[in-house]
């Protein structure tokens, strides 16, 4: 320990030597290379956000625009991309967001973003196999296939203000269940394995929009990008550039996934070096692709008529020369919405992980299986779960909440930076932020305002998972806590 610590309450830090201990530590199996990161952070990134989400944000928010609110969001990401890689690269360990603030804001505050990176990761991956079971339902009646409807949505609905919930009629999700628990299952068998399937499903993905953006590329019609920012009609956030600036929170969900290399970097063969690469080459590579696919889109069709939960398809409607497309993109779909939910399992189970050997969770959610070296029982936990919530809830509304809580992780992590300069300025920093104030600063001004420009609602359902969390602490994890008793971590290995 770094000091005497039973003395430092809610905001007990817990010192970065334990942290390095943990890192070094043999409990879970360094299979991952510069490649396999670069496709896990891909993996995580290319999903809803651009299949699903960019029809509805250029359509009702920014038109054609949409682009800027693609590279707003991208720089926002950048600047908490590059916070995270120096964090990530000094202190491997498994915890992401949450083990930076422990080891500079204190526990409290490493609870309260361990608890919202539940939002981002497991209530993500339920989001996105909702998402998954619409494209799989589209999939299957291209071959003229069709599902019960009783057993292919959720038997609850929320109403138009997300403040109602009804009945459907409909018994579960029944292809949303079973891509979480097949997933799941994935997961915990290896995280090689994992990162193999990932890679295989990445590059079938980036191949796809690839071929969107280069086929599609011949038959844009410039005028569709005419007024670039359609005039704002008089409400904040419909057009303009309040309307950009409303695009750019919803589709910031599009960025969401990349920070998931962090939560692996005690399984990467070179984290000091693999953990930079991987998040800010998979972040630039999807940043790019946005700005190119959003581009073709926009151009294709009318942004009008991309208000639709299927925009790509959408947007080739106009072109029957391109039709055969149409197939590819459902299955690009599939394949991006499947790498998402992997590469959100992964990083929830390792978060419980880290949190139950500092005690703040129950015991078993830390084990790790002898010989799938994984924490199987944190895996299974985030399956049934995230499958049960994509199963039975209106997970809709969960969309933005799962932004908002993403945004405040990468918040905490810009202060957090800057915090650890002046608090352990002499510690080995093997990747390290330039003009580390600008930066810092620049992530929390941008995701700030993304944060901003999202409904009152969201920030009214994020105060209250907020209080349900703290109650928790307060039931459990702060009379567990093993800094706050002066206890090391434990170091049990299954
Ligand atoms: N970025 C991921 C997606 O768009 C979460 O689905």
């Amino acid at each position: 320990m770094d000091m005497p610590i039973q003395k430092k309450g809610l905001f007990a830090t817990k010192s970065i030597a334990d942290y390095q201990e943990e890192a070094a530590g043999r409990h879970l199996v360094r299979a991952l290379g510069i490649p396999a990161l670069i496709a896990f952070g891909i993996g995580g990134i290319i999903g809803t956000g651009i299949f699903v989400l960019t029809g509805l944000a250029a359509a009702q928010h920014a038109g054609p625009a949409i682009v800027i609110s693609f590279i707003i969001a991208g720089t926002g990401c950048m600047f908490a991309g590059l916070c995270y890689s120096e964090f990530a690269a000094m202190v491997p360990v498994c915890g992401s967001a949450y083990a930076y603030s422990y080891a500079t804001l204190g526990e409290i505050v490493a609870w309260f973003v361990g608890w919202n990176l539940v939002l981002e990761y497991m209530m993500a991956c339920s989001t996105v196999a909702v998402g998954w079971s619409r494209y799989f339902v589209a999939f299957l009646e291209l071959f003229h296939v069709h599902l019960p409807a009783a057993l292919t949505s959720a038997p609850f609905a929320a109403g138009e203000t997300g403040n109602e919930i009804f009945r459907t009629g409909a018994i579960f999700n029944l292809p949303a269940v079973l891509i979480v628990a097949a997933a799941a299952a994935l997961c915990y068998k290896g995280i090689k394995e994992s990162a193999i399937v990932n890679t295989i499903i990445v590059l079938i993905k980036v191949s796809i929009v690839v071929a969107v953006i280069i086929f599609g590329a011949f038959f844009v019609n410039t005028a569709n990008w005419f007024p670039y920012i359609p005039p704002n009609t008089g409400t904040f956030g419909q057009f303009g550039w309040s309307g950009i600036w409303q695009a750019s929170a919803i589709i910031f969900f599009a960025y969401i996934g990349f920070d998931g290399v962090s939560t692996v970097a005690q399984e990467a063969k070179d984290p000091a070096r693999g953990m930079p690469i991987g998040m800010l080459g998979s972040l630039g590579i999807c940043t790019l692709l946005y700005i190119l696919m959003s581009s073709v889109m926009t151009g294709l069709a009318p942004f009008h008529d991309l208000n639709d939960a299927a925009p790509v398809v959408a947007a080739l409607k106009p072109h029957p020369q391109l039709s055969w497309l149409k197939t590819w993109v459902i299955i690009g779909a599939l394949a991006g919405l499947t790498s998402v939910i992997i590469t959100m399992i992964i990083p929830q189970a390792r978060i419980w992980l880290t949190m139950s050997r500092d005690g703040l969770m129950p015991k078993f959610f830390g084990k790790v299986h002898p010989r799938f070296r994984t924490p199987h029982i944190s895996t299974a936990i985030t399956g049934v779960l995230a499958a049960t919530f994509a199963g039975l809830l209106p997970i809709g509304i969960l969309g933005e909440l799962v932004s908002i809580g993403t945004l405040v992780a990468f918040i905490v992590v810009c202060i957090g930076v800057v915090v650890l300069r002046y608090t352990r300025p002499d510690l080995v920093r093997p990747f390290r932020v330039k003009a580390v104030w600008l930066i810092a600063g620049g992530g929390v001004a941008f995701c700030g305002m993304m944060a901003y420009s999202l409904p009152n609602a969201t920030w009214w359902r994020l105060l209250i998972w907020s209080l349900i969390g703290f109650a928790l602490y307060f039931f459990y994890g702060h009379k567990h806590s093993r800094l706050r008793a002066g206890r090391p971590p434990d170091p049990s290995d299954g």
